[in-house]
Formats: C-alpha cells, sequence, structure tokens
C-alpha cells in the first residue's frame, strides 16, 4: 500500500474508532441500567468491533511510521494512547462483564466510554495537530479528555459531581476556553507592518572571513542593493508590459474578461539570447489592482524577484517599475503578478519567458548525425520550429495557448513541414498540475523546469504529468503524418500539428512516466550537506489572519509564522519535502533550482533533475540540494497559488540580507 492509501485508510478508521467505543459505551450504560441482555449482547459487539478497529489503526500507523516518523508521530504519541490505554483496560474488564452478561457499574461503562472520549480526541488531533506536534495542541486535548472522563466516571459510579461544583468546572472551563481562543485569534492576527528581513532569534550568525553578499561580516545589505548593478550599460532587450483589463476572445469566439499584460493572455512572450541584459518596464493600468512582475523559476538578483513586500513594493495603479536583469541561464520560463498571486494568475497576469541559448544544440539530434529535412538556416542547421505552449483555464474554459497567439478553447494547431525538428515549451499556470500526451510521433522530454536533461530516452505513446507552475520542454521531428499533443486526455484541447496527410492520431494512452527515473544516471551525490531542512505540508484548523479555517500548514505552521530558515552564501542544503496531506503541493523555492536526489527513498536516475517546482504528490517524501548561491530573501510556496494563500507561504533567507519593504495589513503588498 502506498502512503498516501495508508493515510486515507487512516482517516476512515479514526472515524470508525470514536463511533465503535462512543457507541459501545452508550449501550454498555443503558446495559447496565434496564439488564437487557440483547443490549448487553449489542454493547459487547460494539466494543469488539472497537477493539478491531483501534488495532486496525495501530498497524496503520505502524506502516506509517514505516515511511516516516513525519507520519506517524501524532498519533504514536497523541491519538492513540488516548484510545489504546481506556481500550484495554475496557477489554480486560468491561468485556468480559458484558459477555457473561453482568453488565452494572462504572467498571464496565466506564472505560468503554472513556475510549471513546480518547477516539473523539483522535479526531480532534486528525483536524488539530501536524509535525511537529504541538505541546500545546496535545495538552488541549488531552485536558479535554480527561476533563469528560472524570465527571462521567463519577456519574456512572454513583457519585455524580455536584451542582456547586458542575457549574465551577463549566464556568472554568469556558472561561478558559473563551480567553484562550480570544488571545490566540488576536495573536494570530497579520501585524500591521511585517518585515520579512528582521530574522530575530533564527539562529543568524556571521561567519568571519566571509560574505558573499559584497557586505563585510555582521554587516547587511538591502534586498534594493542586489540588483543588476550594471546601471551604465545599455540593456540589450527592452520590453514594456502594461497590465490591464481586457476581454479576450477565445478561438471558439467566447469572450472572457480578463487581467493582462498588453491586452493579452497569456501576456506577450519576453524572448531573449543567453547572456543578454535585458529590461522590463512594468506598467500599471489597471483601475484598482497592484501588480508586479516576478520571474518564474528564473535566478534573478534578489531586488528584482517582484515579489511585493520583499523585494518591492507593489506597483499601484498608474505606477511602474523597471527590472533590469541578465539572462545568464538559457531555458523555458514564465513571468507573473505577485501581489495577492492567486487571483491575478488566474484572471490572466502571467506570460512566458523564454531565453534562447547561445550555442543551441540540436534537441532532436543533439550529436548531430543529422537526417532531418526540413529548411535549413543560416549556419546550415535545419531551422527549430520553436514554440511556447501554455495551458490555462480562463474563466471556466481550459485553454491552449501557442506562441502569441488567442488561445484556444479546444485544439489549437500549428502547420510543420515534415522533416522539422520541433520543441514545445509547455508551461501549466493553473493551479492544478496538468497530464500531457504526445502521440503521432516519438519523443523527448528534453527540458524540465528550463533545465535540459543530459540523455533524455526516447518516449512512445508514454503520457507526462506537468506540476501546476512547472515547465518541460519536448522535441520531436516532425513526421509527415499529424502529431497531437493532448491535455488530460481529451482529443478536444490540446495542440494538433499538422505536415503532411492524414487523420489526428488519438491522444497518447501509455503508462505516465515517472521523471524521477528517466535515465539510468548514477544518483546524485552531493553532500555532505551545511544545513538539513524539513518542509513537513499539511492540511490542519488553524487561525489565518485571526480567522479559524482549514489551513494548508508547513511544520505545522501557516504564513507568517512558518519558521524561515536563514543560509549563508555558498552552503549546500538539504531540504526534505513531505506531504503528510491529501492536496498535491508543488512547492517553488524563487530565485534557485534544486537539484532532485530522491523521491519516496528512490535515488533519481534521471541526469540531472534541476527543478523549481516540485509536484509532491499526498504521501510523498521528496530529498532534494538546494546551493545557495544567490542572495537574498526568496518566497517559498506551494504553487497553487489557494493553498499559497491559505497560509502555504514561507520564505528563506540569507544571513545579513535586509528589505525595506513590508507584508501586512497597512502595507498595501501581499506576497502571499
Ligand atoms: Cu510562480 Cu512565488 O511564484
Ligand atoms: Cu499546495
Amino acid at each position: 500500500m502506498t502512503t498516501a492509501q495508508l493515510l486515507a485508510l487512516d482517516t476512515i478508521v479514526l472515524a470508525l474508532v470514536a463511533g465503535c467505543w462512543l457507541g459501545g459505551g452508550v449501550a454498555a450504560v443503558l446495559a447496565g441500567r434496564d439488564r437487557s441482555p440483547r443490549t448487553a449482547r449489542i454493547a459487547a459487539g460494539l466494543v469488539v468491533a472497537a477493539l478491531v478497529c483501534t488495532a486496525l489503526r495501530v498497524a496503520l500507523t505502524v506502516g506509517l511510521a514505516g515511511a516516516g516518523w513525519w507520519f506517524a508521530a501524532d498519533k504514536l504519541l497523541l491519538a492513540l494512547p488516548l484510545v489504546v490505554v481506556p481500550g484495554l483496560v475496557a477489554a480486560v474488564i468491561s468485556l468480559p462483564r458484558l459477555v457473561r452478561l453482568a453488565p452494572g457499574g462504572a467498571a464496565v461503562a466506564g472505560p468503554i466510554l472513556i475510549a471513546g472520549y480518547g477516539g473523539l480526541g483522535g479526531v480532534a488531533a486528525a483536524l488539530t495537530v501536524s509535525y511537529p506536534v504541538s505541546p500545546v495542541a496535545a495538552g488541549v486535548i488531552t485536558g479535554l479528555v480527561a476533563g469528560a472522563s472524570v465527571p462521567t466516571w463519577r456519574t456512572l459510579s454513583g457519585h455524580p459531581p455536584s451542582r456547586r461544583w458542575s457549574a465551577a468546572g463549566g464556568t472554568a472551563v469556558l472561561c478558559f476556553a473563551v480567553v484562550w481562543a480570544g488571545g490566540a485569534v488576536w495573536s494570530s492576527r497579520l501585524p500591521d507592518r511585517l518585515n520579512l528581513g528582521a530574522h530575530h532569534g533564527s539562529g543568524a550568525v556571521a561567519v568571519p572571513g566571509h560574505s558573499g553578499t559584497g557586505a563585510p561580516p555582521g554587516r547587511q545589505v538591502s534586498v534594493t542593493d542586489l540588483r543588476e548593478s550594471a546601471a551604465t550599460e545599455r540593456p540589450a532587450r527592452s520590453f514594456t508590459l502594461t497590465a490591464r483589463p481586457a476581454d479576450i476572445t477565445l478561438a471558439s469566439g467566447r469572450v472572457v474578461r480578463a487581467w493582462t499584460f498588453d491586452g493579452r493572455v497569456p501576456g506577450p512572450t519576453v524572448r531573449v539570447r543567453q547572456g543578454e541584459l535585458v529590461e522590463v518596464r512594468l506598467r500599471n493600468q489597471m483601475p484598482d489592482l497592484a501588480v508586479t512582475l516576478h520571474w518564474h523559476g528564473y535566478h534573478v538578483p534578489a531586488g528584482d524577484d517582484g515579489v511585493a513586500g520583499v523585494t518591492q513594493d507593489a506597483v499601484r495603479p498608474g505606477g511602474e517599475f523597471v527590472y533590469r536583469f541578465r539572462a545568464t541561464d538559457p531555458g523555458s520560463y514564465w513571468y507573473h503578478s505577485h501581489d495577492m498571486a492567486n487571483p491575478a494568475v488566474r484572471m490572466g497576469l502571467f506570460g512566458m519567458f523564454v531565453v534562447d541559448p547561445v550555442d543551441p544544440v540540436d534537441p532532436v539530434d543533439p550529436a548531430g548525425t543529422g537526417g532531418a529535412a526540413g529548411d535549413k538556416d543560416a549556419t546550415g542547421r535545419t531551422a527549430l520550429s520553436d514554440h511556447t505552449v501554455v495551458l490555462h483555464t480562463l474563466g471556466v474554459a481550459g485553454t491552449v495557448a501557442v506562441d502569441d497567439q488567442a488561445p484556444a478553447d479546444g485544439l489549437a494547431r500549428l502547420r510543420v513541414a515534415p522533416g522539422t525538428p520541433v520543441r514545445l515549451r509547455v508551461a501549466a499556470t493553473d493551479n492544478v498540475p496538468r497530464t500531457l500526451g504526445l502521440s503521432g510521433v516519438p519523443y523527448r522530454l528534453t527540458a524540465v523546469d528550463g533545465r535540459d536533461l543530459t540523455r533524455p530516452g526516447r518516449l512512445d505513446d508514454r503520457r507526462l504529468r506537468l506540476a501546476a507552475g512547472g515547465r518541460y520542454d519536448l522535441t520531436f521531428t516532425m513526421p509527415s503524418r499529424p502529431v497531437l499533443l493532448s491535455v488530460d486526455g481529451r482529443d478536444d484541447l490540446g495542440l494538433l500539428m499538422t505536415g503532411g496527410e492524414g487523420a489526428a492520431p488519438p491522444p497518447a494512452r501509455g503508462p505516465v512516466l515517472d521523471i524521477t527515473s528517466y535515465g539510468q544516471a548514477a544518483p546524485p551525490s552531493t553532500g555532505p550537506f551545511d544545513r538539513e531542512i524539513t518542509w513537513v505540508l499539511d492540511r490542519r484548523f488553524a487561525l489565518l489572519d485571526g480567522v479559524p479555517m482549514l489551513a494548508h500548514t508547513v511544520n505545522g505552521r501557516v504564513w507568517p509564522d512558518i519558521e524561515t530558515p536563514v543560509v549563508r552564501e555558498g552552503q549546500l542544503i538539504k531540504i526534505t519535502v513531505v506531504n503528510r496531506g491529501r492536496d498535491t503541493h508543488p512547492m517553488h523555492p524563487h530565485g534557485h533550482h534544486v537539484l532532485v536526489l530522491s523521491r519516496n527513498g528512490r535515488p533519481v536516475t534521471t541526469g540531472p533533475l534541476w527543478m523549481d517546482t516540485l509536484d509532491v504528490g499526498p504521501g510523498e517524501v521528496w530529498e532534494v540540494a538546494l546551493r545557495a548561491d544567490n542572495p537574498g530573501i526568496w518566497m517559498s510556496h506551494c504553487h497553487d497559488l489557494s493553498h499559497a494563500s491559505l497560509g502555504m507561504t514561507f520564505h528563506l533567507a540569507y544571513e545579513g540580507v535586509t528589505t525595506p519593504f513590508d507584508a501586512g495589513r497597512a502595507s498595501g503588498n501581499h506576497p502571499e
């Protein structure tokens, strides 16, 4: 069984445990009162069922512990003791007496009911406790179970607590609850001003003799100084992107109201050549929305990362901001607004960013053995047919936008001469992953998140799962028959490429490629690590800005209370990402790629797998390595941006880096 299945089963069993013990307890009370053998038998039956379910929960927990302590700690330390201890007493004392039809007294019904309270405590733990186990939550739940058990026991043994005691106890509990909840709500409110450059008490120490931020040891540098310094050099490429609302006409004629760059969704592709100094002027003509430009996956200097309240103030209506950075790395990336990113991206404030390599290798035929028959370019190489393909839901319509054409809410079409090498740069810009299929031709997954793989093998009819926010480059040589890039297995959503004759092939149906074992490379050997960080992802009740909700948590906490790792330039950091929940979390650290080391304990054999958006499924454990080579304050968050806005946002800070910008209620900046 997979960890995800164990977790799902555990959720069901958890409810059964509480239900059977409580039902058994009530039946035992009734049996004691009316001395009915039938009720005693029902009670005995429920106790047996409860024991079976409890044993099953113990077994599931052992299984989960095998997958990692993160999955089992809350159960072993809290939920199970609350039910197992009274449950064992019930099995030894209550059950035999129920079976002998001698059900009277506290000794029979008491342990069963108390096990029921313990079972309820287990349900509460599942809803409120994550990893690491919070001692406060554990104490409150244990206290509630004990607080309910004592009067129950006394009542069953014929000494119910006096009215005075009940009233006093009730009032005390109520007062405590009101004060505690009120305090928690108050302290969880987002402060008016929140400065992410202040890493007090997070263990930052200046290291003598080394500081790559340009600041002497112990000194500080602001993100605003971490910008492309060659201010005198004229940028090789300049772009202007204007944010404004517009009506977008989809290929079917349907019109969607959108927030756009330059009146288009996706916004104009920013395409440059490797090594060029790029300048992008952002103008905001939205009537009442602040915007920024974040370069997703690109290692820009921190000051150009475009995160409102961290690396700049959000650009207000009528304002502008100029981004400037050198396009050092080639590949497929995208840009999007990063102030209230969830609605902004959903509504259309994004576009592709492509950096062409200085010295392109033929992606279809890296060894250069020839064989292609399309047009030759000036260098005699067969001209590459190179396209961006953006998958996004506009309004309710799934769309496919090819290059800078209007998005198709169906099949986009391209004509490609047979024999032409093709590169498709596919980006998934929604909050959910997409399943891609390429049929009609064997192909290669040439690049992941902008990074070329060394020896991508040939794929036939295989499907690919692309993370929300991730990019895959697919390459192949155009055959004489049509080729179909299908989205989520549909034959009516995707890209149909035609050159010669023939009907469209059906969508690919083959197995989904495991991108962590795409090749036979030796597993990456990195380390020793200077630092190890764990992100345990979960969903539980939490207070977010004073509002109780089922939030998305990291290490049991929500934005802005998730602990900030403070790293030092040059450090090699191992990050273990654990998904305890039932949602997929495409985790995205800004400003860095991470080298994927292993998934679910299996070392990666893809030669090398660098990613900026990790598709961490339920129950999965990813180990990745991050080289701290880009000083700054870097957001890290789930790229299901609805999760990011419900708590799953945090950041990674470099020692000594400060920011003059604030997030928070009064700041007007909403990085999450
Ligand atoms: Cu595309 Cu903060 O992310
Ligand atoms: Cu998520």
